[in-house]
């Protein structure tokens, strides 16, 4: 029988069908603020290097999508995630995907199990770090458990607030109100029914796959073995995030990075290199606003390329952002989502892509 999980096979399809419309990923993730999802992920495999790598590193795991879908033979797998919730859910996943789906199974729709998931979780991180290390006092599929409803059950997958399971009254119009039920309902209904193929298809992806609870930025030395290639996906600097201005203390993950620790970093990673050090292959994820023709906005102000583009990163398109925030007057704006890699080996034609070099930007 094929196996229909064989990931060069998989990449071979995608090639071969030189589009990337309507293309999903091999498997996908659970619901995640910030998560990879559909499109993007043949979109970036097609962006990897072409030349064999010894090691990978996922460096800022979330859902945990982007590793499950590359799965190499021969190739030493590692992700790390700092938020505890994450982490657990992604472990008890890795180590029993039929128990998880068994506790997925009680979550109950409501605010109440909400509320009490979200407290429990800010228990787990009051917990001294050995204790969480040991798992003293909690049981960890009941932390899974309580992750997995935080996210399913709110708005943006954020966990933060809960998504009302009932229309609100300020829908009026009947056949409007029944249609809202209607979505809602399936919404509910999804995280039942969607939940055992999700599972099964991180649990697949992951075999092998070492998850670390830390921080990326204590773990620095995966970037720099030239063997290595390490992907980073961290939430974007604020100014990326797009919403309101007065709403951005909104617009945080549960585990955040300040925008100096992400700064700080991308000038450490410039000195590295500047200096000669060894250095891995690196895909660092990032956004641009767009005008209506298309081009991207503030090039020479950004942060990333000012910085990283010096030093030999190339910047490119990957794909258009589909999930667009609304600006300060209220409209979408159009985004495109772009990374920064430091090789020249893709798997695709560089002619297939959009591209900025230092010299496209600071001419002079
Ligand atoms: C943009 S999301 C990653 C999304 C992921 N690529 C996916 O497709 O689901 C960023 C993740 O980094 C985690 N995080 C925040 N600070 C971190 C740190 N210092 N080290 C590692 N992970 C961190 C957050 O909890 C969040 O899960």
């Amino acid at each position: 029988m094929k196996d229909i999980f064989n990931i060069e096979d998989y990449n071979i399809k995608l090639w071969e069908r030189n589009t990337f419309k309507d293309c999903a990923p091999l498997r996908d993730g659970y619901t995640y603020f910030g998560g990879k999802r559909g499109e993007y992920i043949p979109r970036i495999s097609m962006l990897f290097p072409e030349s064999r790598f010894k090691v990978m590193l996922d460096g800022f795991m979330g859902s945990g999508v982007v590793s499950a879908n590359f799965n190499y033979s021969g190739v030493s797998r590692n992700a790390i995630e700092y938020n505890r919730g994450t982490y657990t859910l992604n472990k008890c996943i890795q180590d029993n995907p039929a128990k998880m789906i068994q506790v997925i199974n009680s979550i109950e729709p409501t605010l109440e199990f909400f509320n009490s998931s979200k407290e429990f979780l800010e228990y787990i991180d009051s917990l001294s770090v050995d204790n969480f290390k040991k798992g003293k006092g909690f049981d960890r599929f009941e932390v899974a458990r309580a992750k997995y409803a935080t996210l399913v059950l709110s708005l943006n997958s954020k966990g933060e607030t809960f998504k009302r399971q009932v229309v609100s009254d300020k829908y009026t119009d009947p056949i409007e109100r029944i249609r809202l039920q209607y979505a809602l309902d399936k919404r509910t209904e999804n995280i039942y029914l969607k939940a055992p193929k999700i599972i099964y298809d991180c649990y697949e992806g992951w075999k092998g796959l070492n998850i670390i609870n830390g921080s990326f930025f204590d773990n620095l030395d995966f970037l720099y073995h030239k063997e290595n290639f390490c992907f980073i996906d961290p939430p974007y600097l604020f100014s990326k995030r797009g919403i309101y201005d007065n709403r951005k203390k909104d617009t945080g993950y549960a585990t955040d990075v300040r925008d100096k620790e992400h700064i700080e970093f991308l000038h450490d990673l410039a000195d590295r290199i500047k200096s000669g050090k060894e250095i891995g292959k690196i895909m660092l994820c990032s956004n641009f606003e767009i005008d209506e023709n298309g081009n991207l906005l503030d090039l020479q102000d950004d942060y990333y390329n000012q910085i990283l583009l010096p030093c030999g990163f190339r910047m490119v398109v990957v794909m258009d952002k589909r999930a667009c925030e609304a600006g300060k007057d209220g409209k979408k704006k159009r985004k495109v989502e772009v990374v920064y890699i430091n090789y020249d080996d893709i798997r695709d034609y560089w002619h297939n892509y959009r591209y900025f070099d230092y010299k496209d930007i600071y001419k002079d």
